[in-house]
């Protein structure tokens, strides 16, 4: 496929609503073996078997080989990954239920009745053609052998791998050669050409952004422990949270929904169930099943009271009616998610008057010296990769106040606050950094699976080294934070 019409594919697939995601499937949900995923093992061999016939590739494949196996795990691995975003889009849930993979099943079909098998095989081999190039890109070469055997390309099943380097070869991406220590596979000139055009349509189309996305998606549910995290890493955390309270004006008896609950830190333990009371009501919602457990746990030490409700559900997708709530907050979650048409939805469940009040992280260009000097190899990175800079996934206040004036709010009120971002004990830090936050997200997905969790080993390293020279007072940012509400005329 040309570059541009790959580009204009990966579109047209993102508009259709069918997601493709070889490394989300196969770290969270094969990884865990799930019951969706052998049933959908079971459910795509149908599919399969009618479009295994090679007839149906022979116009359109080009130089691509043909592999019945990978293009089983196309099917298998694209109806997942659809069933999961369409699970994310409709309820917030990860996993998705019986509905959502038949409705993700239609939508695949669908994809291939207009477009062809072809096609969808074609995408599968960009998308995973760029995860398998990667460490070679990186790394000028691999060993075969570590090849074979995933070490490279972990979380991608070791069954397939061979597949994917018989591939490779056929269509001159890569040449296998003698090395000193063993045999090595490096890609050859038409292979990093075509690296490069990959990535330039995976970047154009909004794929890479997508997968950043839904990346957000599952990573919550991973961490065991956030309280404990952020009383680390955000010791005025519970202070900051408690001063929005008063600012956010919640008062008692109102009926409040509150989005990106996590684990209830703004819902017990800074005292919005207690604020609403006696005649009141919260609904705290929350995308991850991981956040929403530890936040059951709170909820029952609270007395599993009536006037406090826990759902798994997205903010940009709320399931409620117009003019619901009297007020709607959240904190720390925006940035994870579409803002512009999260803070619509927020508006729209709240009745006429009622209040959108939200607390929000904003973007800063200096971190200071000890910062570069821990986190100089991700910063290099954003580098090469022409970002402006780590933190510029946070918003600017004039993103903020947009998103706001967009959804209609009026009466707008701002304050500046900062929040004391520590940065002692190293592991803490860059799990958090690296996976609570997601500061580096967008660097990360530069990178070959593998290399990425060197990088964490070798940021915890440097944060060691840097934490003995800076002082920890050298090593507090403050971070600035708004608070801002808005009222729904
Ligand atoms: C940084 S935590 C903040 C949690 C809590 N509000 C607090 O102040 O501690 C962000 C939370 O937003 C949630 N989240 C991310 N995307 C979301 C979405 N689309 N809808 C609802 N919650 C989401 C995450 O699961 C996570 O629990």
């Amino acid at each position: 496929m040309e570059d541009e019409q790959i580009t204009q594919e990966l579109k047209a697939l993102i508009q259709a609503g069918v997601f493709m995601d070889p490394l989300l499937m196969n770290t969270y949900f094969e990884a865990r073996a799930l019951p969706t995923w052998d049933r959908v093992q079971a459910d795509t061999d149908g599919m399969y078997r009618k479009y295994a016939q090679v007839h149906y590739f022979l116009t359109d494949l080009g130089d691509i080989p043909f592999s019945p196996r990978l293009l089983r795990r196309c099917l298998v691995e694209t109806v997942m990954s659809t069933a999961v975003y369409i699970a994310n889009e409709t309820s917030g849930a990860v996993i998705p239920t019986d509905d959502h993979l038949v409705t993700a099943e239609d939508r695949v079909e669908d994809w291939i009745e207009i477009r062809g098998i072809g096609s969808l095989y074609k995408l599968y081999f960009v998308i995973a053609g760029y995860d398998f190039l990667q460490p070679m890109f990186f790394h000028r070469h691999v060993y075969e052998a570590d090849f074979l055997n995933g070490a490279r390309h972990y979380p991608y099943t070791p069954d397939a791998l061979d597949d994917y380097l018989m591939a490779a070869l056929a269509r001159g991406s890569v040449r296998i050669k003698s090395h000193r220590c063993g045999r090595v596979i490096q890609p050859t000139k038409v292979g990093i050409n075509r690296f490069h055009l990959i990535r330039q349509s995976l970047e154009e189309s909004g794929y890479l952004a997508k997968r950043i996305a839904m990346s957000y998606v599952y990573q919550f549910d991973t961490i065991e422990d956030w309280d404990a995290l952020c009383n680390i890493v955000w010791p005025n955390a519970v202070v900051l949270r408690q001063s929005f309270l008063d600012w956010s004006s919640i008062e008692s008896d109102q009926n409040v929904l509150e989005v990106g609950c996590g684990t209830g830190a703004l819902t017990f333990d800074c005292g919005l169930a207690d604020r609403v009371l006696p005649g009141g009501h919260v609904t705290a919602i929350d995308v991850s099943s991981g956040m929403l457990d530890q936040a059951r746990r709170k909820y029952t030490s609270y007395g599993s009271v009536n006037h406090v409700e826990l759902t798994q559900a997205s903010v940009e997708h709320l399931p409620y009616d117009d003019n619901t709530f009297d007020a709607c907050i959240g904190s720390a979650v925006l940035h994870f998610t579409d803002a512009k048409r999260s803070v619509a939805e927020m508006t729209r469940v709240v009745r006429k008057d009622g209040i959108v009040s939200v607390l929000q992280a904003l973007a800063m260009n200096t971190f200071g010296p000890f910062f570069t000097e821990w986190f100089q190899p991700v910063l290099e990175l954003a580098r090469k990769n022409r970002r402006t800079g780590a933190g510029d996934y946070l918003p600017t206040e004039a993103d903020v106040r947009s998103w706001f004036t967009q959804a209609g709010l009026t009466d707008i009120k701002v304050q500046i606050v900062d929040a004391s971002w520590v940065f002692d004990s190293p592991e803490v830090v860059v799990q958090h950094i690296v996976r609570g936050v997601s500061f580096f997200q967008a660097e990360m997905v530069y990178l070959p699976w593998d290399d990425q969790r060197t990088l964490i080993s070798e940021l915890i390293d440097r944060g060691r080294d840097v934490c003995r020279h800076y002082p920890l007072s050298e090593r507090i940012i403050q971070l600035p934070t708004v608070f801002i509400r808005g009222r729904k005329p």
